[in-house]
């Protein structure tokens, strides 16, 4: 029987030397994909293959237009690339496939011989899915800290999905991604692709947790302890999501703290030593949070001179006594006569 099937099917092969032959026949792909329609041909060997050329889109003979055409003049690289040759070989590569390049392909070569024509019948079929990743129980909103989200990627060619957070691949294999008891550190764009691809190919789900004030903190300009007259600045400042744009400003009063501010800054201009004390700040657009205390310290006198500044008061202080003490001698000598000069004025 074996034998009898060869002996029918071998003549027609050996008879038949025009043959293209397509592998694998269906191809489904992601869009955005990058796709290789493996082919080879076969034709009499007194032949020289002068044109090669892809089809797309038609069932029977074809005229053209083609999506790949090389008669060894006109060579224009586009989306699809010739990996083939004139020798057997006439893979095609389709980069960021579409859509619209859903459908069946063929190939078609001509040679050194005018009836020396053949189209491959029956080309690849390709398919052409999209990437979807959606977000439960919310598509969009606002995420809070502690809750939980679960992202799922679906297509119609593959269930090996890769997951992706901001271009890099996480371990995580299934179409769907679970994200429990969510925080800061899982803010970011999610997207997936088919895993042979390792590239993200869906949309992206950019996922932004909102958290309450963290870390208030109060800085001063120029320094905590300034003496009267100095201009003091203090900054409130606060890592939330979203920002924070309230601010109140406290200055505690023994039991008590009193509201004195609500700008993120604090102002105040010639500083008097009644501003000295404790304060403190609340970011509080998602509930309060109070920073650390800040003592401020308003001086009167003016301790903190430096030496020279010191030396020149001293100096004029000095001058200007000895100048008094001149005139007081001159006047005194001119107004009581007679009497000697130094022990006269001590007496008095
Ligand atoms: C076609 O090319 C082959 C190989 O170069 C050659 O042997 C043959 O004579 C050519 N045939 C014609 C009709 O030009
Ligand atoms: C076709 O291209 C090959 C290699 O690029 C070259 O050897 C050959 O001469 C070309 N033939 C024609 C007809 O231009
Ligand atoms: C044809 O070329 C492609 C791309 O270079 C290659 O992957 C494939 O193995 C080749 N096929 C054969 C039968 O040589
Ligand atoms: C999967 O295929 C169905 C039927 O062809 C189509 O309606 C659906 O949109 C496809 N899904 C994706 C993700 O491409
Ligand atoms: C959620 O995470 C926080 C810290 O990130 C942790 O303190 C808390 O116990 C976690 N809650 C649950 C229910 O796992
Ligand atoms: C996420 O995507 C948005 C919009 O495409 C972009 O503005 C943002 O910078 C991205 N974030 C990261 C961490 O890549
Ligand atoms: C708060 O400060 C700590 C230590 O400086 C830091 O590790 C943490 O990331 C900060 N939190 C936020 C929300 O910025
Ligand atoms: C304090 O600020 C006022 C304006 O706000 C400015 O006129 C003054 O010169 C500043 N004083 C000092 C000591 O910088
Ligand atoms: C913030 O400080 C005020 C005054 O000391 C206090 O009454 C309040 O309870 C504090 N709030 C928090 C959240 O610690």
């Amino acid at each position: 029987m074996d034998m009898i099937m060869a002996f029918v099917i071998l003549p027609v092969v050996v008879c038949t030397p025009w043959h293209v032959e397509y592998q694998p026949k269906h191809v489904c792909t992601v869009r955005g994909s990058t796709i290789v329609l493996l082919c080879t041909y076969k034709y009499p060997v007194d032949r020289k293959v002068e044109k090669v050329m892809w089809g797309h889109g038609r069932k029977q003979s074809f005229d053209g237009p083609f999506i790949y055409e090389n008669d060894n003049k006109t060579y224009k690289p586009t989306k699809f690339e010739y990996l083939g040759n004139r020798e057997g070989n006439c893979s095609l590569k389709i980069h960021r496939v579409e859509p619209a390049d859903a459908g069946e392909y063929a190939f078609r070569f001509e040679t050194n011989k005018t009836d020396g024509l053949w189209t491959g019948q029956n080309g690849p079929q390709v398919t052409v899915s999209d990437m979807i990743v959606s977000m439960m129980p919310r598509e969009h909103g606002v995420i809070k800290e502690g809750e939980t989200v679960k992202l799922t990627c679906v297509n119609n060619c593959t269930s090996e999905v890769v997951w992706f957070k901001n271009t890099g691949p996480l371990q995580k294999w299934s179409s769907t991604l679970l994200l429990s008891n969510i925080s800061i550190q899982d803010s970011g764009n999610y997207s997936c692709g088919p895993k042979d691809h390792n590239k993200p190919l869906s949309d992206i789900i950019q996922i932004s947790v909102e958290y309450e004030p963290k870390n208030t903190s109060i800085s001063v300009r120029p320094t905590p302890e300034v003496t009267r007259g100095t201009n003091v600045t203090l900054t409130c400042s606060s890592n939330a999501n979203p920002t924070v744009d309230i601010f109140l400003w406290f200055k505690i009063d023994g039991d008590s703290h009193r509201e004195i501010g609500s700008q993120a800054e604090l102002h105040f201009k010639d500083a008097d030593t009644d501003q000295s004390g404790k304060y403190f700040c609340v970011g509080n657009k998602h509930g309060r949070r109070n920073s650390t205390i800040l003592t401020l310290k308003v001086k009167d006198i003016d301790v903190g001179m430096p030496a020279i500044k010191f030396i020149a008061v001293f100096a004029v202080f000095s001058v200007t006594l000895m100048i008094t003490w001149c005139l007081i001698v001159y006047w005194k000598k001119n107004a009581a006569p007679k009497t000697s000069t130094a022990e006269n004025f001590m007496a008095e």
